[in-house]
């Protein structure tokens, strides 16, 4: 089973923002952003942008006929900055002129005075001056003071990730369409349309009734359209609020670079301590998020880092504590993991410093400590667990032993040239963290002809959950994949949706599908029954036609609606979702806050040029557990999408902004995204086929984020070919692991020479 999409993206007919054709009147909008990081204006002139050709309109925070504040989870955003400036990229002012071009040569125009004070841009200085979006959080499971004195070995150590750019193929963007009595429509690249709605209500001052949001599908979103896509549908609606006309805003590639927050940076203190037959006994970790210049999405983020905090091993003693901290960047935001990944590498970078310390391999360690059903997560939930038969399954399918003895031959026969093995078990927690967005609708209408049309609130960014929509009703009524189509997804006809987000969008949105298809298959037999003097228990649909206990009669699917419509039986059907189970008391920090768990488990094998420092990733070679997968096709390619996206992160994709906190790696030339020649030579995946009772939609286990995280073995194998070259390199646990930064591990003593 194909993606639905797959025919109109292959012919390039498939549409994004920028394809939907303008209306005549369009007008065309372009930010005058900060070029200060931190800094009060002191003068700002419009005179000369107002006389530039073309020019309409320039709006700034005087203009805003609601509140200035997009601030979602804590309202610390001006969508205007008014007098004060907190990042490089925050919105001074919207030119508004008859041409993109127009809109761009006028912002060039404006001259701001702007008095820069410091700039933070490291979380720990941010932190160690007080300044904290949020007071601190911490899980605690068991006591870590206590439990120190049981352990044979304890190690400790820092360990730091880099942020990353989310580069979607399409920039972020909205077009906003004056309607009847000053409502608004607003096309928007957005993860979260209700997430949109809310924001341009509450900054134009309209009722969210009065705006509509629609969105066809993204090219791309990986987190940086849960939250963010607001700003530029706010934009774009509040100059149509004032000019009643169109307005479009796409970024540019820089703009969207420049002035979009990305996954947040984080810099960890871990403690490690095992027993005599290396059981970690005790972990405790303090992690130090840059949350950038507001809160954004960051305290959600940094919940889920504790939740991911012990990855997929059981600790019974463990203490993390989170702190998320302000500093003078673009606001950072969700990227695929969700705080997850900044988490997990850590405690992989204390069980491999412990397993070097130790001298023995860190798989040794991971795998005596893989969590097993009934174990409990330091927040309170007993896990459901595959992380041992994922382990295992990867280990004997892809014999491992002759994996190391290749590599070991390889070693010794090779002086400038070093493989390097990592293991990357991993576990990723399935539902929103905060419950209340565990919820999801779906419409579904029935037509005459028997064509099916589904809405729901999930969003299409190319993870295929419109595909796996269409599977659910298609299933149930046992009619072809092409009898069903998807909508786009629109407020006017599902309100208040969670954003497409937390790997949980076909779960919640499938599942909302599931009920509305079933309530209408319940009617359906009903009218059969009637047609064919039966009772309904003894109806079944299959492949368009209708049976009585498995025999077929005449009666067809296209005849049953019609019959149901001419004895006026409601064809349509909307329904609502909620996860059932799951809880958290964020007063206690205990609670059941996932509906289930995926597990995996990664082997990557890496070779290293040790007198260049570059590497080449040779294999990934993967066992993961989809449940029982709904579409395989669509699966293997979320996970290779992730794994290599996390491959990115981890060893390519360097995030640089000055000490002014002007961001430097601003183009694609100057920031490396994965190419075809990163992308490992093979990856090999095997589902780990599990068919447990869980709140999955068809039991088929949500697979966006959790791949991601298997990037991470490659940050770790790398450092093993490293050690296998120079067994006395200790580098500093500090992704991405870039070829400059091998380079110095190869050679530490010539490296601290330079240095001084
Ligand atoms: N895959 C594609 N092709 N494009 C995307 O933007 N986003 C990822 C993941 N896979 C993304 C993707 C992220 S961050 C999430 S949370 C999930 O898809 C969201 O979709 P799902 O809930 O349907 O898995
Ligand atoms: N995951 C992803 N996005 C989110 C979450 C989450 O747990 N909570 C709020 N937005
Ligand atoms: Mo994904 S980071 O939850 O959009």
């Amino acid at each position: 089973m194909k993606n639905i999409d797959s025919y109109t993206h292959t012919r390039g007919e498939s549409v994004y923002l920028d394809d939907i054709p303008l209306l005549a009147g369009t007008l065309f909008a372009c930010c005058f952003d900060s070029p200060v990081a931190n800094g009060i204006i002191e003068n700002l002139d419009l005179s000369e942008a107002e006389q530039s050709e073309g020019v309409v309109k320039i709006l700034t925070h005087q203009d805003i006929t609601g509140e200035n504040q997009i601030g979602g989870i804590i309202p610390d955003e001006p969508l205007f900055a008014e007098h004060h400036v907190h990042f490089c990229g925050m919105p001074i002012a919207l030119v508004i002129a008859e041409s993109d071009h127009l809109a761009k040569k006028a912002v060039k125009k404006i001259k701001a005075t702007i008095k820069a004070l410091p700039a933070i841009t490291d979380p720990r200085e941010a932190f160690a001056r007080g300044e904290l979006t949020l007071p601190p959080r911490s899980f605690v499971l068991g006591n870590t003071a206590s439990a120190w004195k049981d352990c044979t070995h304890i190690f400790e150590g820092r360990a730091d990730t880099n942020g990353q750019e989310h580069l979607y193929i399409e920039t972020q963007g909205a077009y906003a369409i004056p309607a009847e009595n000053g409502a608004l429509r607003i096309y928007s690249s957005t993860q979260g349309p209700t997430a949109v709605q809310r924001t341009v209500s509450r900054v134009t001052g309209l009722p969210m009734h009065k705006v509509e949001i629609d969105v066809t599908r993204l090219g791309g979103g990986f987190g940086g359209k849960e939250d963010q896509a607001n700003t530029w549908a706010a934009l774009c609606a509040l100059a149509t609020h004032h000019l009643k006309r169109p307005v479009k805003y796409s970024l540019h590639r820089m703009e969207d670079m420049r002035m979009t927050g990305k996954r947040n940076p984080y810099s960890s203190d871990f403690k490690i301590g095992l027993d005599k037959d290396l059981k970690i006994i005790a972990y405790e970790a303090t992690f130090y998020q840059n949350s950038g210049a507001a809160a954004d999405l960051s305290p959600a983020i940094l919940e889920r880092t504790l939740f991911h905090c012990n990855n997929t091993y059981f600790i019974p003693n463990v203490k993390a504590t989170a702190i998320s901290c302000k500093t003078n960047l673009p606001p950072n935001t969700a990227f695929r993991g969700f705080g997850g990944p900044q988490g997990m590498f850590v405690i992989e970078a204390s069980i491999v410093h412990a397993a070097e310390q130790l001298g023995i391999a860190p798989a040794v360690i991971q795998q005596k400590n893989l969590m097993q059903t009934g174990d409990e997560f330091p927040y309170g939930q007993k896990v459901v667990s595959e992380a041992n038969e994922c382990w295992e399954k990867a280990m004997h399918l892809y014999q491992n032993e002759s994996l190391l003895n290749d590599i070991d031959v390889f070693n010794k026969s090779n002086t400038w040239s070093k493989k390097g093995l990592a293991m990357m078990p991993i576990c990723f927690g399935i539902s929103f963290t905060n419950t209340l967005m565990n919820q999801a609708r779906a419409l579904v209408h029935i037509y005459t002809d028997g064509s099916v049309a589904i809405s729901t609130g999930a969003i299409e960014m190319g993870q295929g959950v419109n595909t796996k929509i269409a599977q659910v009703a298609a299933q149930i009524f046992s009619i072809p994949i092409g009898q069903v189509k998807l909508n786009t997804t629109n407020t006017y006809r599902i309100a208040n949706t969670s954003p497409s987000a937390a790997s949980a969008t076909a779960d919640l949105n499938g599942k909302a599908t599931q009920i509305a298809c079933n309530t209408l298959l319940d009617r359906l037999k009903n009218v059969a029954a009637e047609l064919l003097h039966t009772v309904a228990d003894e109806i079944e649909l299959k492949e368009e036609s209708i049976y009585i206990k498995w025999q077929k009669t005449d009666l067809t699917w296209k005849q049953l609606v019609l019959s149901a419509y001419n004895k006026r039986i409601s064809l349509s059907e909307h329904a609502h979702y909620a996860t059932p189970e799951i809880h958290f008391d964020k007063t206690k920090e205990k609670g059941h806050p996932f509906a289930y768990h995926v597990f995996g488990t990664a082997i990557t094998t890496v070779t290293l040029d040790c007198l260049r420092g570059t590497y080449e990733v040779d294999a990934v070679r993967i066992v993961h557990d989809a449940g029982s997968s709904m579409n395989e096709l669509i699966d293997r390619g979320q996970i290779e999408g992730g794994l290599v996206q996390g491959i990115g992160w981890m060893t390519l994709e360097e995030i640089v902004y000055d000490k002014d906190g002007k961001l430097r790696s601003n183009a694609l030339s100057t920031y490396k995204v994965p190419d075809i020649y990163a992308v490992p030579k093979e990856i090999s995946i095997d589902f780990l086929h599990t068919e447990k009772n869980n709140l999955a939609i068809f039991r088929s286990k949500a697979v966006g984020e959790p791949p991601l995280m298997y990037g991470i073995g490659t940050y770790f194998a790398i450092r093993d070919a490293i050690r296998q070259f120079n067994p006395k390199s200790n580098p500093a646990f500090d992704a991405p692991f870039t070829p400059e930064k091998v380079l110095l591990a190869l050679y530490p003593d010539r490296a601290a020479e330079l240095k001084n």
